[in-house]
């Protein structure tokens, strides 16, 4: 995979610092530990998509951030609406990420699991045909799974079309996949989100103005709102890179 191109990012808040290296951004990822981390770009005014798909909304800072966060991932977790919008290949870090990965005894790629109620995925795609690691399938029992038996592991959990993303996020872990990134679509979000799994979001905030009626980066129903607090605000010229954590209970403290 080509390395991305080095672009400037600055730390506004905590401890103000200018052109961080991969390193240093990197390693404020980490501290989090064993998380699931979820990744977004949007614009100002909270569109999802441009033309339906996420691409036309992010620069290179948000590439270059986008890189890092799967550097630190054990597991990419996408939803099949945005494999099958955005066109998923198989899951490939850049050489350096793949080289930073093995130095420090990890497969140089994280696994890449699929969710799909439906199933409806194509077992002769690229995503498993050229697959640097065994990909995960996350669907819903009673499913025909034997063409997938070959190309990757199936987990299987929940009822009817609805996928149960509290066992589904179990299974990942029972597997040592702790460190979970979801690159998933508003479906996926609102449904992590729905079962209160979400500890951190990372948001691209791309300065542009969309209006029309594209999604917003969560859909579906929620109880109450989930409060958030502030990790870090990045910035890269008039792009933010903010990321936010589960808010911690001040009655814990
Ligand atoms: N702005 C961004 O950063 C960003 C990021 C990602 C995606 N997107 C955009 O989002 C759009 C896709 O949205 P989306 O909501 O369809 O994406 P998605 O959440 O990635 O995929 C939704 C699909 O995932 C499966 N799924 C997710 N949660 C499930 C559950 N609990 N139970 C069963 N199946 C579940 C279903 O697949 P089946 O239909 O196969 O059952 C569902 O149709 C695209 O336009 C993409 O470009 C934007």
């Amino acid at each position: 995979m080509a390395e991305a191109q080095h672009v400037t990012i600055d730390r506004v808040w905590p401890d103000p610092a200018g052109d961080l290296g991969d390193d240093e951004l990197v390693e404020a990822l980490l501290a989090s530990g064993d998380v699931l981390r979820v990744n977004f770009v949007s614009s100002v005014d909270g569109a999802a998509t441009r033309d339906g798909l996420s691409g036309g909304l992010g620069d290179d800072a948000d590439r270059r951030y986008f890189e890092l966060l799967r550097r630190v991932a054990q597991v990419v977790v996408v939803g099949a609406g945005t494999v099958r919008a955005e066109g998923y290949g198989p899951l490939r870090v850049s050489d350096a990420s793949a080289a930073w990965r093995e130095e420090r005894g990890l497969p140089p790629h994280p696994v890449f699991a699929i969710v799909s109620g439906s199933l409806d995925l194509d077992p002769a795609s690229r995503i498993f045909a050229e697959a640097p690691v065994r990909p995960i399938v996350v669907t819903t029992p009673g499913r025909d799974i034997a063409a997938f038996a070959g190309v990757a592991d199936v987990i299987e959990c929940g009822t009817g079309s609805r996928i149960d993303a509290d066992a589904a996020v179990a299974a990942l872990r029972a597997r040592g996949l702790t460190r979970i990134l979801s690159e998933g679509g508003p479906t996926m979000f609102g449904a992590l989100l729905a079962a209160d799994l979400v500890d951190e979001l990372c948001v691209t905030v791309s300065p542009t103005l969309e209006a029309g009626d594209a999604r917003r980066i969560a859909t579906g129903q929620l109880p109450d709102p989930r409060a958030l607090e502030l990790a870090h605000v990045l910035r890269s010229g008039s792009t933010l890179l903010l990321r936010y954590r589960r808010k911690r209970s001040t009655a814990a403290s």
